[in-house]
């Protein structure tokens, strides 16, 4: 599947914001949940419908309702800035957790947590806000398939172009929404010009 770059102008106004250094973490942390809200619209925008009949106090008329169950997994911990903003589009969401860390020296994630609810004949939503080398997202994904995720959209609020890339190698069915495809990652592979660390701003552990 695709990668989509939301580039709607609050999306660029948003993601300037969470940039800045100077962005304290209360304030990182409600610009986070707004652009989550922006990105979880367009990852949910070829959701199936299914027609509803619905009383106005003038007629009766045909709406729509979702078809498919939708399942939010944040990857502990930076994705759990990306989840109220889920929980309040789509208060049925279900959600389930992965937890994954990254080894600073080798960058390769190791699983230590998992909770999921049913996943088949669900649209996942996997939040992870800084797709970097793309392993912990592979990992991810690879939980998410062997639990019985059939249809896969990560969220991303920044992503390089070596994890689009090796995510796609490993997962080429996994749909990308993200607001920016940045220029690559550095050697302690952060994303450049990225935003720094999403958990560690996120939650006030710098
Ligand atoms: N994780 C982050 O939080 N930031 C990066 O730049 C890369 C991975």
């Amino acid at each position: 599947m695709g990668v989509q770059v939301v580039d709607h102008p609050l999306a660029k106004a948003l993601l300037a914001q969470l940039r800045d250094r100077n962005t304290p973490p209360p304030l990182f942390r409600l610009l986070a949940k707004r652009l989550a809200l922006v990105l979880c619209l367009e990852a949910t925008r070829g959701v199936p419908t299914a027609p509803v009949e619905v009383e106005t106090p003038l007629t009766r008329t045909t709406g729509a309702r979702l078809a498919k169950p939708l399942v939010a997994v944040p990857v502990l911990r930076a994705g759990l800035g990306m989840l109220e903003a889920v929980t309040e589009l789509f208060p049925e969401v279900t959600v389930g957790y992965v937890g994954l860390e990254r080894d600073h020296a080798t960058f390769e994630p190791s699983l230590y947590y998992s909770k999921l609810p049913p996943l088949d004949g669900r649209v996942v939503l996997l939040l992870d806000p800084m797709l970097a080398t793309g392993a912990s997202a592979a990992a991810a994904c690879h939980a998410l398939e062997k639990a019985g995720a059939e249809e896969i959209t990560l969220l991303s609020v920044v992503s390089a172009p070596e994890g689009i890339t090796h995510l796609h190698q490993l997962h080429p069915d996994v749909n990308i929404v993200t607001a920016s495809i940045d220029e690559g990652l550095n050697q302690h592979a952060y994303i450049v010009p990225g935003l720094g660390d999403f958990g560690d701003r996120l939650f006030g552990t710098l």
